[in-house]
């Protein structure tokens, strides 16, 4: 039985997860919530290896069907491992990307069945669903810009790719959104890193507040 709050964050590379997902971990622990701040792929220790082998550009290809199976390999591990517990124990879970991420990127960027990649991560999340998700949505060329400006350098395998994929990606986000009354799209493009903050948390409080029972 669960008791705790589930919230992620997903987005296009550099759209901010992290820096709102930062910010939300410290109100919320001002707040006086216990907060568990994760992300995907990763979260434990065996998830972070298995992130290093997806992430990590090498001379042999990564096929989408790997990738799709490593993503939802990293995630079965986080969720049994780090989220189940946490939420079982009554705390806060904030996740940078989950399941989410691997329907965009995998389901419309990679144009892989979307309902197969749905049925991998389903079975590897089980019941383990988010109370809240926040797409924080910003120009693929915005967002592209802050990722590759805060190294100088495109970053990864995944960011490497070409600007088509990742409007399919935001595109894909929008759409996921349409269906799902969890996710809240937050039009982020050209709003500050605090101002997205303040309508983090009107998204977050009525979700926390309903979940109060439990806390
Ligand atoms: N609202 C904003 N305005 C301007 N810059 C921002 C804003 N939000 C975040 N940034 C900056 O953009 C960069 C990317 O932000 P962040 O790392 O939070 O994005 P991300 O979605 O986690 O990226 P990735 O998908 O690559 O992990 C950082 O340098 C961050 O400081
Ligand atoms: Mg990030």
């Amino acid at each position: 039985m669960r008791n705790g709050c589930f919230i992620t964050f997903e987005g296009s590379d550099g759209c901010g997860k992290s820096t709102q997902a930062k910010l939300l971990a410290e109100y919320l622990t001002s707040m006086d919530y216990e907060v568990v701040l994760t992300r995907e792929p990763g979260g434990t220790p065996l998830a972070e290896n298995i992130r290093q082998v997806i992430l990590t550009p090498t001379a042999e290809t990564l096929h989408p069907m790997t990738e799709i199976l490593l993503y939802a390999a990293s995630r079965a591990q986080h969720v049994e491992e780090l989220i189940k517990p946490a939420l079982a124990a009554g705390k806060v879970v904030i996740c940078d990307r989950f399941i989410d991420s691997s329907l965009a990127y995998q389901g419309y960027g990679l144009g892989r069945d979307l309902q197969m990649v749905s049925e991998i991560n389903l079975a590897a999340v089980g019941a383990v669903l988010p109370d809240l998700t926040i797409v924080i949505d910003i120009t693929v060329e915005e967002a592209l810009e802050r990722a590759i400006s805060r190294s100088g350098q495109i970053q990864d395998r995944i960011e490497s790719r070409d600007l088509q994929f990742h409007q399919r990606v935001r595109q894909g986000f929008l759409e996921l959104a349409k269906d799902n009354p969890r996710m809240k799209v937050l039009e982020a493009s050209g709003k500050s890193i605090e101002q997205i903050h303040s309508e983090v948390i009107n998204q977050v409080q009525p979700v926390i507040s309903s979940n109060k029972a439990n806390f």
